[in-house]
């Protein structure tokens, strides 16, 4: 099915049934109209990822896009910043000189919501493909409000006003991915809604995923370790699920407050850079949940 929108030229076709479109017609860039910032905009809350295809990006376009969109973080893990454009995170198995000039090399990469340890976390993230390897590094996406609404009631009873532990330590520990001191002081363990209620269409997603999330507040560790088992085993059914098979030119908006991720490995002998910035709730509009 493909919608024609009748304010612009933007042409929307639904990824699956719940969550996810590519849009087409348009080229991301730092000079967009207004109605297509507008048009986008509303398509991404409807939809919490939307896909752009064969887009030829340069960094302003992407800092310039990204920028209409909310704030943009410059990520605490400076030692892979893009070294001209900071609000630019690298992602990456490249190394120059013996150091790797990005994040998560080519391993697996678990699930995971970004910055779901942080008390401001991103409102979503642009990633582009730069480089990609033949087969392999594809990122999947979970629909964590499909899966809230879908979600037995009993489950709903146990979570509900509950709040999740989150830990990005336990996540640098699973993918060798250390921080250093000041980097351990700004990502202490905090704790956030295990239900988080979208700041713009307020419907409700589960929000906590296997990678940061180590126990649920008052309750103790063994009974939420099983909690959150049984959450987990719910989300990441097929049904929640959509795999994102990458081609170069792919700039990929989601949703943070919504959808979590992860990446499967690759082979090391390719290599994979992606551009990926992190938008965070304008200041001034920032809404808490
Ligand atoms: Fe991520």
């Amino acid at each position: 099915m493909s919608l024609k929108s009748h304010e612009i030229n933007l042409d929307i076709t639904p990824i699956t049934e719940t969550f996810g479109a590519i849009v087409s017609g348009v080229k991301l860039s730092n000079q967009m109209s207004q109605d297509e910032l507008n048009q986008i905009k509303s398509y991404w809350n409807r939809y919490q990822i939307l896909l752009f295809r064969d887009q030829d990006l340069s960094k302003e376009d992407i800092i310039g896009f990204s920028r209409e969109l909310g704030d943009l973080e410059i990520h605490i893990r400076n030692e892979w910043l893009n070294d001209e454009h900071p609000e630019i995170l690298q992602i990456s198995n490249i190394n120059v000189d013996g150091k790797p000039i990005g994040a998560l090399s080519d391993g697996e990469v678990g699930w995971h919501y970004d910055q779901i340890y942080l008390k401001r976390p991103a409102l979503g993230s642009l990633l582009c493909s730069v480089k990609i390897p033949p087969e392999g590094g594809c990122t999947y996406f979970a629909d964590m409000t499909t899966a809230y609404e879908r979600l037995p009631l009993d489950l709903k009873t146990v979570i509900d006003g509950r709040l999740g532990i989150q830990s990005y330590e336990n996540f640098n520990n699973l993918y060798s991915t250390k921080t250093d001191e000041n980097q351990t002081t700004l990502t202490q363990k905090i704790t956030q809604p295990l239900v988080r209620t979208h700041p713009v269409t307020g419907r409700r997603a589960l929000y906590l995923c296997p990678g940061m999330t180590v126990g649920i507040s008052g309750i103790p560790d063994d009974e939420s370790g099983a909690i959150l088992q049984q959450l987990f085993d719910w989300c990441l059914q097929d049904d929640f699920v959509y795999k994102h098979n990458w081609r170069l030119g792919d700039a990929l908006l989601w949703d943070n407050a919504c959808t979590m991720h992860r990446r499967e490995p690759f082979d090391s002998v390719h290599e994979r850079l992606m551009f990926r910035t992190t938008i965070l709730p304008q200041a001034e509009r920032a809404v808490p949940f």
